[in-house]
């Protein structure tokens, strides 16, 4: 199923808060528009929203509540990316150029800020300090997941450990969080809130693996940037680790990581890893976080609302962007 199609039946929410995006980073302020503007139109899934939506689904549905918390995570998510692209150098972004490219990595800098500070204010007004407390937390662990990634950089001694402790912090938590916390806004019980953490947490530990995956074996069109990019940044991702230190190439990669040369061979790296078991490995991976977030759904109702959060589930493992 289409991600478009599993939205259809909430399309006419998902296109107020889009409206309620765009008036989101309205200003005056001429540059600051022009930036912050600038990625929220080159499109993206928006599917931190749409989970939102969802969990609110589970209690009082109230979408003059539930914006106040759909549109900040969206915000969040654009923020991090805008920062994102200066620590990965990246030049395109859903088809167009990256903020850092259009103007640098100041303006990127501040145009981050920005955004992650409309995103508060407009949180802050929901008059629950719990939701506060847990945006903020999350921006805090996005914040290390993202300098554990420049800290790893070309560190192909990094484990499976320290691999999914930061693919945990700069995006799972995020996705646990805005189904959790729709559910919050929408007073559900303290039982279905856990669920759709859990939910959220490993659907979102499997679409970042699913990331990775794509980095490498997706289209320039698709990916809408260059594919393999995460390996030339020295972004080690999961089907990098399996191909350099268990799969049947480990020896090639062994030789270039001793002589420090894999940076020279990077294209040749970038093609065996993306025909290899690492591939496989990392696609079983992200199908057993999957089957973990279906079951947190085991046990409810079957309705409209489960129906969709399984079909995003089977969305991520078959992801093509
Ligand atoms: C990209 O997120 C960054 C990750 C956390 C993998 P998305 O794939 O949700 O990006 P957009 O919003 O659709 O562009
Ligand atoms: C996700 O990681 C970025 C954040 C959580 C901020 P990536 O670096 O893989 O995201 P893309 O591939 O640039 O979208
Ligand atoms: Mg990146
Ligand atoms: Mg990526």
């Amino acid at each position: 199923m289409k991600l478009v199609d599993i939205y259809y039946q909430m399309k006419s929410d998902v296109d107020y808060v889009e409206q309620e995006l765009e008036k989101a980073i309205d200003t005056k302020s001429y540059e600051l528009y022009q930036t912050s503007t600038h990625l929220l139109k080159a499109g993206g899934k928006r599917i931190r929203p749409v989970f939102v939506l969802l969990g609110g689904k589970w209690g009082n549905y109230d979408l003059s509540k539930l914006k106040l918390v759909a549109v900040p995570l969206e915000l969040i998510h654009m923020a991090s990316l805008v920062h994102d692209d200066v620590i990965d150098d990246a030049d395109k972004r859903r088809g167009s150029e990256t903020v850092r490219a259009k103007w640098d990595n100041r303006v990127a800098m501040y145009t981050g800020d920005y955004i992650f500070a409309r995103a508060l204010s407009i949180a802050t007004e929901l008059p629950n300090p719990e939701i506060h407390r847990i945006l903020s937390k999350a921006i805090v662990e996005m914040s290390k997941g993202e300098i554990e990634q420049v800290r790893d950089l070309h560190n192909w001694q990094q484990g499976l450990r320290t691999y999914l402790r930061r693919i945990k912090r700069k995006t799972a938590l995020l996705i646990a969080i805005s189904c959790q916390l729709g559910a919050v806004a929408s007073d559900a019980s303290p039982e279905l809130v856990r669920r759709m953490y859990r939910y959220g947490y490993n659907a979102g530990m499997a679409f970042q693996i699913t990331d990775d995956i794509l980095d490498f074996t997706a289209t320039e069109k698709q990916l809408g940037k260059p594919a393999g990019s995460d390996l030339r940044q020295g972004n080690i991702t999961l089907p990098a680790l399996y191909s350099a230190m268990i799969g049947p190439e480990r020896h090639r990669f062994q030789t270039w990581i001793s002589r420090g040369t894999l940076q020279e061979h990077v294209e040749e790296a970038i093609e065996l890893i993306r025909h290899s078991e690492g591939i496989r490995f990392a696609q079983s991976l992200a199908q057993r976080y999957l089957a973990r977030a279906c079951e947190a759904l085991a046990d409810l109702p079957d309705n409209d609302t489960k129906k969709s959060l399984l079909d995003i589930a089977h969305f991520i493992g078959n992801r093509k962007f």
